[in-house]
């Protein structure tokens, strides 16, 4: 089973560029799962039930997010309502949304499952035993696991791909919008990259028009964000997943949108 992980999509030109692209991936990787990090597809920040929508229509089938999934309110009963578009497990309970799903891929159940980073980033409880209850919870009811892990520091995500080796097919790492070189199976059969990237412009700095965060940088000042929309790509994987529930490969998908 192919599953294609697409990295966060930044505002409309993310959006349009991942429907422009879409067919392309599709013929060459032949994905039968898709799943795409939402949390910046409103605006640049946040999500809302019309742009998950938008990559719904682009061909993704599970939305995740992380840290600016409740920047929008309109979204928080969408959230609730919704099985496709996920948060964090690791937020308090009560919060709108649900922390992980299953969906059906031919005859295999497949769960997908979202978690945030602990380091720099606010979360109700550690993102280590909250991976535990979830495997645990999913094991007689999917075929597979696929964790997106967002966070902000190298060394968290790539322990929790140690963490979840040999439990899970894949640990794959958003939040920083830039795609590492480290793909790989680990020894136990767990595909993992420390970040899959952004689908967003390439022209700015991780999505927001670069003369305005110069600024930012510059100054430091407060600064208006509005988000580049030249150069646009896609980032992500394709992970090869096994009958028995691990991965046989992982595969950067680094594609330009022109
Ligand atoms: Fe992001
Ligand atoms: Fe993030």
């Amino acid at each position: 089973m192919r599953v294609l992980f697409i990295g966060d999509i930044v505002g409309s030109p993310g959006r349009a560029g991942l429907a422009q692209v879409m067919p392309e991936i599709r013929e060459n990787h032949a994905p039968e799962l898709v799943i795409a990090n939402g949390e910046n597809s409103a605006g640049g920040l946040g999500i809302t039930e019309k742009t998950a929508n938008d990559i719904f229509e682009a061909g993704v089938d599970v939305i995740t997010t992380v840290n600016h999934v409740y920047r929008h309110r309109d979204a928080y009963e969408f959230l609730d309502r919704t099985d496709r578009v996920i948060r964090p497990a690791n937020y308090m309970a009560g919060n709108p949304g649900r922390g992980s799903t299953v969906v059906s891929v031919g005859d295999r159940r497949v769960g997908v499952v979202n978690l945030s980073g602990s380091v720099q980033l606010k979360v109700a409880r550690s993102p280590f035993p909250e991976a535990d209850a979830i495997v645990e919870r999913l094991a007689g009811e999917v075929d597979a696991v696929i964790v997106d892990f967002h966070a902000e520091v190298t060394s968290e995500k790539i322990a929790m791909g140690w963490h979840l080796d040999g439990r899970v097919a894949a640990v794959l790492g958003t939040h920083t919008h830039v795609p590492t070189a480290d793909a790989r199976v680990l020894p136990g059969g767990t595909a993992f990259i420390t970040d899959a990237g952004m689908t967003g412009s390439r022209a700015g700095v991780i999505g927001v028009r670069r003369e305005q965060a110069l600024e930012s940088f510059r100054t430091q000042m407060p600064v208006k964000f509005d988000t580049a929309d030249e150069d646009v790509w896609v980032n992500g994987v394709v992970v090869d997943v096994r009958d028995d529930g691990l991965a046989n490969s992982i595969e950067q998908v680094l594609v330009p949108a022109t």
